[in-house]
């Protein structure tokens, strides 16, 4: 069977039902969070086969999975989210990872935004957003994402052992959801901010944000804006 057994190392409600819509032998998902597990459970249409897993825990662990190697890895958004649960781990993980890899090993990240735009109104606005997320996280002292290039990727999995043999990229055209997504995220971070004054500039801020992104979705139909990419790597020699 051509996927075989598929490793989900990063699972969530979007990647899972993917997984489990291909002819696999089996599959099985990885997530750090218990919240995740659910909510990847949850979007599945029909019930898993026996042989199928769903699984809470950490690769920085190195007591996840002992042994275990799968026909298909895939790292949907994982390398990106890897700070906030295993802060300096990425290259480690990939390392694991390729190891763990009998035949294809695919990675779908974004491709970090660049610091100034200029003159473009939605690169900006997109670019301000994501930092304004970063900010209101890191000031209510938690760790946000940190997202990395393909490039640094691709040089990373030659390291480690891999051919790459296909990089292509995707344009995105973020919507309504993704904003208010994104806005909530903020407000949620900005109202956990130890210092009231900064939490309340912050949330005034939130609110301009709103106004502001609304109006570019409504002027250009959407925010289009930034790049996704899909890496296919197999072991090498
Ligand atoms: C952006 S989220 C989910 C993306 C997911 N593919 C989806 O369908 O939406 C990243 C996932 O990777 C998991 N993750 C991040 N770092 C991890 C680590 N060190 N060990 C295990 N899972 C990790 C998170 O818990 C989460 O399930």
């Amino acid at each position: 069977m051509a996927w075989g057994h598929v490793l989900d190392a990063g699972t969530g409600p979007k990647s899972l039902p993917w997984v489990a819509s291909l002819s696999s032998q089996r599959w099985t998902a990885i997530t750090a969070q218990p919240s995740m597990a659910e909510s990847a459970r949850q979007s599945l249409s029909s019930a898993p086969r026996a042989a199928d897993r769903i699984i809470i825990g950490n690769w920085a662990d190195e007591e996840l999975l002992p042994g275990e190697r799968f026909d298909t890895v895939l790292l949907d958004y994982l390398i990106g989210s890897v700070d906030a649960f295993a802060p300096y781990f990425q290259e480690a993980l990939l390392h694991r990872l390729a190891a763990r890899t009998l035949g294809s090993l695919y990675v779908i990240g974004l491709e970090p935004y660049v610091p100034v735009v200029a003159d473009e109104d939605v690169g900006a606005f997109v670019g301000d957003l994501g930092r304004l997320r970063d900010a209101c996280q890191l000031l209510a002292r938690d760790r946000p994402y940190r997202e990395y290039p393909a490039q640094w990727v691709a040089a990373q999995l030659q390291r480690v052992g891999m051919a790459v043999t296909d990089t292509r990229y995707f344009r995105i055209r973020y919507r309504k959801q993704f904003l208010a997504g994104q806005l909530d995220i903020c407000e949620t971070r900005a109202r956990q901010i130890p210092d009231p004054a900064l939490s309340a500039a912050l949330l005034e801020h939130i609110a301009l944000m709103r106004q502001r992104g609304e109006a570019l979705i409504e002027q250009h139909d959407g925010l289009p804006y930034g790049r996704d990419y899909v890496i296919r790597a197999v072991p090498a020699g």
